[in-house]
């Protein structure tokens, strides 16, 4: 890892306590991303959740074959978590956009233009790479580390590998 990454991961690990609440750790991991990365425009994390239009949120009358409502009904979705940058969309389904891709593949998207990745869910317009992270805990994906740049190609290798090492370290809090 270069000495960037480095910093970046110490800082994060400074900031992060096992026994804070989720919502009081991944906001400050968005803000030393935000603050600690150049030329980007958007840093901050989709959290997995259940899918909120199943037939019982519907109010219909369902009997789940289990006898009891299964965990994620097959089409769970991402919701927006915490973030820096401008307001973003709330609601992403599993494999759909960048976002849903990376968490559905269970792998790094690195997209050096957006506007050429079928599906991509534009959130801010000057946004021009993106670069997405699944967050793994216990080996289960349970959301995504995502960061947008306004410059196309931004994402290297570098970031690649330092981002994924910073997403590990945020993993093992929560
Ligand atoms: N571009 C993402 C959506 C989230 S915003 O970039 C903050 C996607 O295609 O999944």
């Amino acid at each position: 890892m270069t000495e960037k990454y480095e910093a970046i991961t110490a800082q994060m690990e400074a900031v992060l306590e096992k026994e804070w609440p989720l919502v009081s750790n991944l906001s400050n991991a968005a803000g030393v991303l935000y603050q600690g990365m150049e030329n980007i425009n958007w840093a901050g994390f989709y959290l997995l959740g259940e899918a909120h239009d199943t037939p019982a949120d519907r109010g219909e009358d369902v009997i789940w074959l289990s006898g009891k409502r299964p965990a994620c009904d097959g089409a769970a979705e991402l919701w927006l978590g915490p973030f820096q940058g401008k307001p973003a969309c709330v609601r992403i389904d599993v494999g759909k956009g960048v976002c849903g891709t990376a968490a559905f593949q269970k792998q790094t998207l690195v997209v050096e233009d957006v506007r050429q990745f079928p599906g991509h869910i534009a959130c801010d317009s000057d946004s021009r790479s993106e670069i997405v992270i699944p967050l793994v805990k216990d080996g289960k994906v349970i959301g995504v580390l995502d960061i947008d740049s306004p410059v196309t190609g931004c994402f290297t290798q570098e970031d690649r590998e330092g981002l994924e090492a910073v997403a590990e370290a945020i993993g093992k809090v929560l």
